[in-house]
């Protein structure tokens, strides 16, 4: 049941449950580190006068080896089912929602649990996962590729992250202008004029079908 009586006037609904926000926030972190300490790897600066650049480049590797676990273990086992949920969700794009993503917003939406702009940034977060351990793992453990192919890696890992610096400050502005979806990642709720605004459809489906039963 994920909707709940929360006082006499509001009626709020659980739209991330504890496994998704522990997932959300631990691949937050991930993120965060690699992308702190990819600077002075790329720029080679100032922070090697502080750390070593060997052990700044030991932080970036097992940090982005353990960058698929969160999401993994979230998706896995009797605790996912909402993200895998979620997951089929932002895998199902309607006709309206790609007319909507076409013409940015100017088309008539009626948003289903996530918009299409939340649901390409989930899609992006999730390739840029594989790319990046794909990547990575060619730059640490070379000698198993042939040049070309370590050439490309280092190419392709450089280009994705100035997309991931891109997208991840894009995600971060839109966070925080947007309070209710913000909440929701601290707390887990919103409450029903929220999602009457921003999610009508997922809010009847939950008012029809609350357990999310398919
Ligand atoms: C948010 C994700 C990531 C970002 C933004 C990022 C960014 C970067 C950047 C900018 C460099 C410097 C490349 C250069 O000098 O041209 C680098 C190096 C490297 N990255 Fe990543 N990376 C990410 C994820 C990963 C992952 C998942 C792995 C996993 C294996 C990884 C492994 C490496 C390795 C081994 C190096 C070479 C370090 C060295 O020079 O000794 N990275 N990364």
């Amino acid at each position: 049941m994920t909707l709940t009586q929360a006082t006499s006037e509001t009626v709020r609904l659980l739209r991330f449950d504890r496994v998704q926000r522990c997932a959300h926030w631990v691949n937050a972190a991930l993120f965060g580190v690699l992308m702190t300490t990819a600077i002075p790897l790329y720029f080679g600066s100032f922070f090697g006068l502080v750390w070593p650049r060997h052990l700044i480049a030991q932080i970036h590797l097992w940090t982005g080896v353990a960058l698929p676990v969160p999401i993994i273990v979230s998706l896995l086992g009797p605790w996912g089912a909402s993200m895998r949920r979620d997951v089929r969700r932002i895998n199902m794009w309607t006709r309206q929602e790609m007319r909507w993503m076409k013409t940015l917003g100017e088309t008539p939406l009626v948003a289903d649990k996530f918009n299409p702009g939340q649901k390409l940034n989930a899609i992006f977060v999730g390739a840029s996962i594989v790319i990046m351990l794909a990547t990575g793992s060619m730059l640490q453990w070379f000698r198993f590729f042939p040049v070309p192919w370590r050439e490309g890696a280092t190419f392709v890992h450089d280009v994705m992250s100035f997309a991931i610096f891109v997208v991840v400050f894009g995600h971060i502005v839109m966070a925080l202008t947007h309070r209710g979806s913000l909440r929701s990642i601290f707390t887990g709720w919103v409450s029903e004029s929220w999602a009457a605004k921003h999610a009508p459809a997922w809010l009847t489906e939950e008012k029809t079908n609350p357990a999310g039963n398919d």
